[in-house]
């Protein structure tokens, strides 16, 4: 079904993506730097699907960024909201920001992990703006695969794109400005990783991108779920 792609270029991940899925696949889009996939998607001239999680905590900034996205790329986001009872439940009981107290998990399960997971059983796959050198988690991170953690359509196999899994954040950062990309704004505000708002700061000059995310968890942990089969 999917011939090897671990040298293909990110456009080429993404053609034979939608090329081979059609509407059983979907970009995952955080409001960061993945903006790219759209991009390429869009240059492929196929019909493609975008879906991103909203938490109900993610930065205004993102939140207005996904409207210039939508306008910009001319496509209607898919937005996946939490359960509303598993959300009041944890709020009632533990307050808006208990992830700094007993760390992000039960926080990330509820407003990501669970929507995700409803969202993947509807696809067949999906393709994330993972790259290698985005965190310690990642190092190994494959241009394509079975999901180790979700199911797809129907309980059945669900597979994994990561176009840019080879490619620096230096490429991709290239690619956007020549391309002409739109971008988050945070990112002219120090930011690199973004995620929501209480749980991501701004990096200093030369500290990894993914330290300003969770700053205080270790960072061989730092994954929220998402992609919980890069943790060994
Ligand atoms: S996270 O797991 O730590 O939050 P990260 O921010 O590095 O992930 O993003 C990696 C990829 O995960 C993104 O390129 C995107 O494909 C997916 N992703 C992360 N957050 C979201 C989100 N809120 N909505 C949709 N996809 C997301
Ligand atoms: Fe909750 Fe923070 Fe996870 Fe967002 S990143 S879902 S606010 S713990």
């Amino acid at each position: 079904m999917t011939r090897d792609l671990s040298t293909a270029s990110p456009l080429e991940v993404l053609d034979h993506a939608l090329a081979t899925f059609g509407r059983d696949a979907a970009l995952s889009f955080s409001g960061a730097e993945d903006v790219l996939l759209i991009e390429y998607a869009a240059q492929t001239k196929r019909p493609f699907r975008v879906f991103s999680l909203d938490t109900g905590r993610l930065h205004p900034d993102t939140y207005r960024y996904f409207q210039a996205v939508e306008k910009h790329y001319d496509l209607r986001i898919e937005y996946c909201v939490p359960d509303a009872i598993a959300l009041q439940d944890l709020v009632r009981a533990k307050g808006l920001f208990s992830f700094y107290d007993d760390g992000h998990k039960e926080c990330c399960d509820i407003r990501k992990v669970a929507p995700l997971r409803h969202q993947l059983s509807g696809l067949k796959a999906w393709v994330t703006g993972q790259r290698r050198d985005q965190s310690p988690t990642r190092g190994t991170v494959p241009v394509h695969q079975i999901d180790p953690v979700f199911n797809g359509l129907g309980g059945g196999d669900l597979h994994k794109f990561n176009p840019l899994a080879n490619t620096t954040s230096e490429e991709v950062w290239l690619a956007i400005r020549a391309l002409g990309v739109p971008y988050n704004p945070l990112h002219e505000r120090g930011f690199v990783s973004i995620g929501c708002e209480p749980c991501t700061r701004p990096v200093l000059p030369s500290q990894h991108e993914r330290e300003g995310r969770w700053w205080w968890e270790e960072s061989t942990k730092k994954e929220c779920g998402l992609h919980a089969g890069n943790l060994k």
